[in-house]
């Protein structure tokens, strides 16, 4: 996907899901990359970071949603994901605090559920921003509707 400006999936499992993700991670190249994902809640939001989580670090991590810290780290020592979760946030201002701006400087992959809530926003010229936004269609099924800026 990140080569192409706007790309539709249609998932029917949470395994497709989880399998999106994964490849979504096998084609990032440059960083920093901001991966924003909209959708409901139970829309598949989580399920696709543990996707790309397992698939750009080739390791087992636990990934769960950072709904109370709003971030999460996951790294295998050499390559750092956060993983946001704004659903929570009270204000922009929460972000200084925790240094999410810095984050988008550096030569991370930052993932962020409930990324609408960020927007709008100026980004740094050399951050790679990617949009996915899920929609539920179906008791599993889901539909993964991607954009690069
Ligand atoms: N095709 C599918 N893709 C992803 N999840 C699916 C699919 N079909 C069913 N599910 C189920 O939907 C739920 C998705 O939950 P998940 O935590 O990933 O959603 P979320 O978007 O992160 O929600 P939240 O906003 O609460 O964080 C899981 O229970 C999963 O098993
Ligand atoms: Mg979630």
């Amino acid at each position: 996907m990140p080569d192409s400006t706007r790309d539709f999936f249609l998932s029917d499992s949470e395994t497709k899901t989880l399998a999106h993700g994964k490849e979504f991670a096998g084609q990032l190249k440059k960083l920093p990359a901001l991966i924003l994902l909209n959708g409901v809640v139970g829309a598949g939001k989580t399920t696709w970071i543990k996707g790309f989580v397992s698939g750009y670090l080739k390791k087992k991590i636990v990934v769960t949603s950072p709904s109370y810290s709003l971030l999460n780290s996951y790294t295998d020592g050499k390559k750092e994901i956060i993983h946001g979760d704004f659903y929570r946030l009270q204000g922009l201002d929460d972000l200084e605090s925790i240094g999410f701006w810095d984050f988008l400087n550096s030569k991370r992959v930052i993932i962020v559920e409930w990324g609408n809530l960020l927007t709008p926003q100026s980004w740094p010229a050399d951050l790679q921003v990617y949009t996915i936004n899920f929609e539920i269609k179906g008791e599993t099924s889901r539909s993964l509707t991607c954009f690069f800026r």
